[in-house]
């Protein structure tokens, strides 16, 4: 099997598992912002400082170094960052030389205009420099602000195993690629994260299998698009006997998967214009592959969609809702939408309101439109929609996803699952919670259990969020 010769050649793979023997001296606080691909970069961050003697923090007042890992997406997240960096101006006043950097895309689209409009950062570091943070640091330790904004066409940090930060030694992330080549005209991703590029599955597989021997039960696969990745695998790597060479998506994913049966496999994003029924396939064919597609339509109009550059129209985006009801009949489905867009009129947002009530989402994240300065959207078509129209919008989306979240939740009761404990409920400390396959999150009450181990739950009640249940067996895996 193409996946069992892989796994095993990856024991000779490059990957270096950075440990230090340096003694360590100094603290790190690292703190991120939206969404998983950045928590995961704070980890690759992590691990890079760990090598110069660096070691994590949770508490802020004791840190040498600051680093907040920012998110572009709305304008929303970008004035959570700059209240945050303004709440921090009295710890820099108590403590001079406490070093302050930002990271991730608001120092990539900002750049070094950032040290004009806040003061107090030393450090402007994009996603493809976090390498060159310990030499920036020696710059700042120096007297001089430093910045490296460079975006690469290869960086994929591929030979680093993430410093794992805040884990709860259950689930973990793994990032499988970097940078979007999408260019969906309201989006800031492709100018702050750069090109599309797709990092070694040998060692994907790697760190798979690293954390799974470290006793991670559950793994998330991350990249923009995740159905893009692609991988040449080298003359020297080339499976013997084997005509395929090149990886796919759904390839790595089953290669993932087979590194044991024990070890749930999850991934996020998926882009509906690329998404293959090979992926699908895949899916069914392995038991721990969970069963939930994060699918983001953004609007149920075909004008909006090709304004957005989506790439897809309406009847594309149903007829991949079809195949994987068809061929996962047991598999959730969350999305991404996007409310008052430019020129979009109340018909483009009843089509919207109707394609959720076909697909009947489990789930939805759900935004107004923000314009993001550079992108096609804000050079070229005009931010019309007037706010307060916007957020009606919004509200009627949402209203109408609670509805379906809460019609899909009521269909559970009665029924039993495995659920992985990920962590404490946050309202009980006498209850446990984590997610089934579907991602539903469930809760029920602790018992003899403890986090990282697998229980049937039976559902005996709901809210539009959560299930509520009972433990009914301890599971042996
Ligand atoms: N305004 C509002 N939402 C946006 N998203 C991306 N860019 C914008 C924007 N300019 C949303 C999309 C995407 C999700 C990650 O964020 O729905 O899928
Ligand atoms: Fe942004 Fe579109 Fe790329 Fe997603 S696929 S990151 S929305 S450009």
């Amino acid at each position: 099997m193409i996946a069992e010769k892989l796994i095993n050649e990856t024991k000779q793979s490059e990957v270096i598992n950075i440990t230090s023997n340096n003694i360590l001296l100094k603290k790190v606080y690292l703190e991120s912002y939206g969404c998983a691909m950045n928590f995961s970069d704070s980890e690759i961050v992590a691990s890079i400082l760990k090598k110069e003697g660096f070691s994590t923090t949770n508490n802020i007042k004791d840190t040498d170094l600051i680093l907040i890992n920012t998110c572009s997406i709305r304008d929303k997240a970008e004035q959570t960052v700059k209240t945050r960096l303004r709440d921090l101006r009295k710890l820099k006043k108590n403590k001079p030389k406490l070093i302050i950097g930002v990271l991730g895309c608001m120092a990539e689209r900002l750049k070094s205009s950032l040290l004009e409009e806040e003061k107090l950062v030393d450090l402007v570091v994009g996603p493809d420099a976090y390498r060159d943070i310990p030499k920036l640091i020696q710059d700042v330790e120096g007297g001089q602000k430093s910045v490296n904004v460079l975006l690469s066409r290869e960086e994929t940090y591929a030979d680093i195993m993430p410093v794992r930060i805040a884990s709860n030694g259950v689930s973990a992330f793994i990032s499988i690629m970097r940078g979007c080549d999408n260019m969906c005209s309201f989006c800031v991703v492709p100018f702050t994260r750069g090109r599309e590029r797709s990092r070694n599955p040998l060692t994907i597989i790697a760190e798979t299998k690293d954390l799974f021997n470290k006793g991670y039960k559950e793994v998330t696969l991350l990249g923009q698009n995740v159905d893009s990745y692609k991988w040449k695998l080298s003359e020297e790597n080339r499976i013997k006997n084997e005509k395929i060479n090149n990886i796919n998506f759904a390839q790595l994913l089953a290669l993932v998967a087979e590194v044991s049966p024990e070890l749930r496999v999850r991934f996020s994003t998926s882009h509906p214009k690329d998404m293959t029924d090979e992926v699908f396939h895949t899916m069914a064919k392995y038991d721990n592959i969970c069963k939930y597609i994060h699918l983001p339509i953004q609007s149920g109009s075909d004008k909006m969609l090709k304004d957005m550059n989506r790439g897809y129209t309406n009847k594309w985006y149903l007829n991949r809702i079809d195949a994987i009801n068809k061929i996962l009949p047991n598999c959730s489905i969350s999305t991404d939408i996007i409310t008052g867009f430019c020129n979009e009129t109340d018909e483009d947002h009843k089509a919207t309101l109707d394609l959720m009530s076909k697909v009947k989402f489990d789930f939805a994240y759900m935004f107004y439109y923000s314009e993001r300065p550079g992108t096609y959207a804000e050079r070229k078509l005009s931010d019309n929609v007037v706010l307060e129209i916007k957020k009606k919008r919004l509200s009627e989306v949402i209203v109408l996803q609670h509805s379906h979240s809460l019609e899909k939740n009521k269909k559970t009761l009665g029924k039993t699952y495995k659920v992985l404990i990920e962590k404490q409920s946050k309202k009980s400390d006498k209850k446990l919670c984590g997610r089934n396959s579907q991602n539903a999150m469930i809760v029920f009450d602790k018992g003899k259990n403890k986090i990282g181990d697998y229980v049937d739950v039976i559902i005996e009640d709901c809210t539009t969020a959560t299930l509520i249940g009972r433990v009914i067996k301890v599971s042996k895996n």
